[in-house]
């Protein structure tokens, strides 16, 4: 046995976990979604730049907002979800820096000065966190369901700003019927490592 995880978490967290597209009506709480984000916030980064941002979308009204902006297909189970959560990258995560690194403080300056640097780390970096976000719901048993078919530039206008680019839309809560398609299958590892 080469993995040490349990596993019975390693089925939690991979194997029998699917990208739910329909939900009960439990609804999520805030202390559910903390827990998850002060699990996953250990998850690594470059230079620990921590530039992911969640926008809980709890609200009808805002819920409405935001289904207008999916995609036709994405749309009736964003309306339906128990959260929606709107993941986007902070492209001026360079002022929490020296917070961040203390122990280099000077790496704000020496390489984040400029904005499309910050901007092609914080969309990288961010996205590492988006799966580490989606991890940890599984962690907490709950479901997620990522979504790219999504206006982002109506999202970021609707919900963000300009220093936000949003990265993808996360439905979560815990699996109803019907809520996925038979599992697609994988890469085998021959196919996809290779060693030099
Ligand atoms: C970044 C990302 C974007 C996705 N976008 C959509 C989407 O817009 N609509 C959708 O129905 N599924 C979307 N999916 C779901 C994937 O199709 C699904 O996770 C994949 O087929 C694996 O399914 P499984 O976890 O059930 O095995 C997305 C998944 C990810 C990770």
């Amino acid at each position: 046995m080469s993995l040490i995880l349990d596993p019975a978490a390693q089925d939690l967290l991979f194997r029998e976990a699917r990208t739910a597209n329909a939900f009960t009506d439990e609804p999520v709480t805030d202390e559910q979604v903390q827990a998850i984000y002060d699990l996953v916030k250990y998850g690594p980064t470059a230079f620990n730049q921590s530039p992911l941002r969640v926008t809980l979308v709890r609200s009808a009204e805002a819920r409405e907002r935001l289904v207008r902006h999916m995609s036709e297909g994405n749309r009736p189970k964003t309306a339906t979800a128990p959260l929606a959560a709107i993941l986007s990258a902070d492209n001026e995560f360079h002022e929490e820096l020296p917070h961040l690194l203390p122990h280099a403080p000077q790496v704000k300056d020496a390489f984040f000065s400029e904005r499309p640097v910050r901007e092609g780390a914080a969309t990288l970096n961010a996205s590492l966190q988006a799966a580490y976000f989606i991890v940890g719901v599984r962690a907490a048993g709950l479901a997620a369901g990522p979504m790219t078919g999504v206006d982002f530039e109506g999202v970021r206008k609707e919900f963000l700003d300009d220093d936000h680019t949003p990265l993808m839309v996360v439905n979560i809560g815990r699996p109803g019927p019907d809520a996925w398609f038979p599992r697609s299958p994988r890469l085998a590892y021959d196919q996809v490592v290779t060693t030099v």
